[in-house]
C-alpha cells in the first residue's frame, strides 16, 4: 500500500498564534491540515469558524481538511468553502439530510466528506458513497483533543475499506482521534490512508513537529 498521508488537527496547537504554527506543520511535513470546527451543540466544546478558517489561508498552500461539528451544517457550508476549505467532511447525525448536505459541498466545488461517530454504524456510508471523496472513521468521541483510542473501531475501518474497494472509486479513508505511536500500526493493518493526529503531532513543541508527523508516516 501507498505511504499514508498525515493531517495534523489543529486542535493541539497554540490558538494564540496559529498560523506560525500552520507554517511550522507545511514546513515539518504534513500533508493536509486538519481543522477542526465545533459548536458547544452537537458537540460540548466550541472552537473555530470561517473568519479563522480564512486568515490561516494565506499561511499554506496546504489542503484544509475541515471537520465540522455543528448542527445544522447546512447554512455555513458556503461560509467554509469560501473561506478556504478543500474538503468538508460531516456527521449524518447533524443533519438533517446527508445526501443533500454532501451533493451541496460537490456544488461548491470541495470534496465532500462522510464521517461516522464511534456509535454509528458503517452502513450509514452505503446510500451516499457515490457522492463523496472521503470517508473519515472517528476513533474517539468527536469533542476533545487527547482522547483514548477507541479499539472496537478498528473493525469499522476495515470494513469501511472493503466498501470502498467494492466501490472502485478513488476514495480517501481518514481515521481521527488517538492516533499516536501505540495506535498508528493498527490503524493502518486496518486500511486507513489518511491518519489525523493531533496530540501525537504537536507533543514536544514546534522542534519535534517533523519528527513526529515522521513517526507516524513510518
Ligand atoms: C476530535 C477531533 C480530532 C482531535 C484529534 O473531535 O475531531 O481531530 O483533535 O486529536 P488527538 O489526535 O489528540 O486525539
Ligand atoms: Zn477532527
Amino acid at each position: 500500500m501507498a505511504q499514508v498521508r498525515i493531517s495534523p488537527s489543529i486542535l493541539s496547537a497554540d490558538f494564540s498564534r496559529l498560523g506560525a504554527e500552520i507554517e511550522a506543520l507545511d514546513k515539518a511535513g504534513a500533508d493536509f491540515i486538519h481543522i477542526d470546527v465545533m459548536d458547544g451543540h452537537y458537540v460540548p466544546n466550541i472552537t473555530i469558524g470561517p473568519p479563522i478558517v480564512k486568515a490561516l489561508r494565506k499561511h499554506t498552500k496546504l489542503p484544509f481538511d475541515v471537520h465540522l461539528m455543528i448542527s445544522p451544517v447546512d447554512p455555513f457550508l458556503e461560509a467554509f468553502a469560501a473561506a478556504g476549505a478543500d474538503g468538508i467532511t460531516v456527521h449524518p447525525e447533524a443533519g438533517p439530510h446527508i445526501h443533500r448536505t454532501l451533493q451541496h459541498i460537490r456544488a461548491l466545488g470541495k470534496r465532500p466528506g462522510i464521517v461516522l461517530n464511534p456509535g454509528t454504524p458503517i452502513d450509514h456510508i452505503d446510500p451516499v458513497l457515490d457522492l463523496v471523496d472521503l470517508v473519515l472513521i472517528m476513533t474517539v468521541n468527536p469533542g476533545f483533543g487527547g482522547q483514548s483510542f477507541i479499539y472496537s473501531q478498528l473493525k469499522k475501518i476495515e470494513a469501511a475499506a472493503e466498501r470502498i474497494a467494492k466501490s472502485g472509486r478513488h476514495i480517501d479513508l481518514e481515521v481521527d482521534g488517538g492516533v499516536n505511536a501505540q495506535t498508528v500500526q493498527q490503524v493502518k493493518d486496518a486500511g486507513a490512508d489518511l491518519l489525523v493526529a493531533g496530540t501525537a503531532v504537536f507533543s514536544g513543541g514546534p522542534e519535534r513537529y517533523a519528527a513526529n508527523i515522521a513517526a507516524l508516516r513510518g
